[in-house]
């Protein structure tokens, strides 16, 4: 089997390098790719490239993720979050090839406190989350053989997250404020990127099984649950923090305006995956203390 890849060094490209070797000859491309394109703001290039390799499956972990900066350059962001998805779909019809793809949390709207299933009203309220949800109708509309993994909250051991953030803050001052309005489920790229490899092995003996499908870790917790999660596993570990237990202080979303809108709820349902795959998602909090574990004794 052929599979190609693209966005390679993002979070879960990387992981996915790792995951979907054993699947077989594995193509792994990124923005910058010199042999074959790459490069998602050019489409002709793209679908070139996907004609040239003919790959059985094609796996994108290529979007544009800077969610605030979107706002405001919506023209390269539809191109890299929707376009190219719908031309990576149009030419896995014509191949009959298999499209695996990312999506996000920010298709909702965000209201309430249930968490979101698969046939939900969408109402996404920032440039990233509109076009992510045009990649998902791009995707659909060909009628390619799919698997669309809507997720929240991603992190990797490797590069910046949210938790080497909140360790670094904690050592340099002694009162941080962190959000705590906001509630989802940390998921690692990891677990999407080992999830995925699973997900494709059965769905290619069942392709009735193409479709839409929510993919978090369980549970759920708001940032400032996260932010104290880590920070006192850190202490047990023995790392000199500045700031005190009690001076983590909860604070709503209006104490940090940024560009673009976050849901407030962003609790994905993630039963019929859980079901149709027969997986077993773990709990936010084993992927979270294994990564701290690298982080720490890493001293990065
Ligand atoms: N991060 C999250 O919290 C989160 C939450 C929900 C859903 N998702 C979705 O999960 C998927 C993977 O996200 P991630 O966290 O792994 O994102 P990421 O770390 O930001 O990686 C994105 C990848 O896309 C590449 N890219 C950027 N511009 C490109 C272009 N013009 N052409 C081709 N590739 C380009 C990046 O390359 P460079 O690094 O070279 O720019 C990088 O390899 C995405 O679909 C994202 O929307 C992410």
């Amino acid at each position: 089997m052929k599979i190609l890849l693209f966005g390679r060094g993002g979070q879960v490209g990387w992981e996915l390098q790792r995951s979907l070797v054993p699947l077989g000859e594995l193509i792994a491309l990124d923005v910058d790719s010199k042999q074959q394109c790459g490069d998602f703001t050019r489409l002709d290039d793209i679908a070139h490239t996907v004609r040239a390799i003919a790959p059985d499956v094609i796996v994108n972990a290529s979007a544009y993720t800077a969610v605030d900066k979107a706002e405001s350059e919506p023209d390269p962001v539809r191109t890299i979050n929707a376009l190219a998805p719908g031309v990576l779909a149009q030419e896995a019809k014509k191949l009959g090839s298999w499209l695996i793809h990312y999506s996000t949390d920010y298709v909702f709207d965000g209201s309430g406190s249930k968490p979101w299933v698969e046939t939900d009203l969408t109402g996404p309220s920032s440039v990233y989350g509109l076009t992510k949800l045009e990649g998902e109708e791009a995707i659909r509309a060909s009628g390619c053989k799919h698997l669309i993994f809507r997720t929240s909250w991603v992190y990797a051991a490797r590069g910046s997250n949210f938790a080497k953030t909140m360790l670094r803050l904690a050592q340099e001052r002694d009162r941080l404020t962190v959000i705590d309005d906001q509630i989802g489920a940390p998921t690692g790229a990891e677990l999407l990127a080992d999830v995925t490899a699973h997900a494709i092995r059965t769905a290619l003996r069942q392709p009735e099984l193409s479709g839409l499908y929510h993919l978090v870790a369980g549970g759920e917790i708001s940032w400032h649950g996260y932010a104290c999660y880590v920070l006192n596993l850190a202490r047990q570990a023995g790392l000199k923090l500045k700031v005190g237990e009690d001076s983590v202080i909860p604070v709503p979303t209006s104490a940090f305006p940024l560009p673009a809108k976050r849901p407030l709820n962003s609790r994905l349902d993630a039963s019929k995956l859980q079901t149709t795959f027969d997986v077993c998602l773990p709990a936010w909090q084993d992927g979270v203390e294994r990564m701290l574990t690298e982080i720490l004794a890493s001293g990065k």
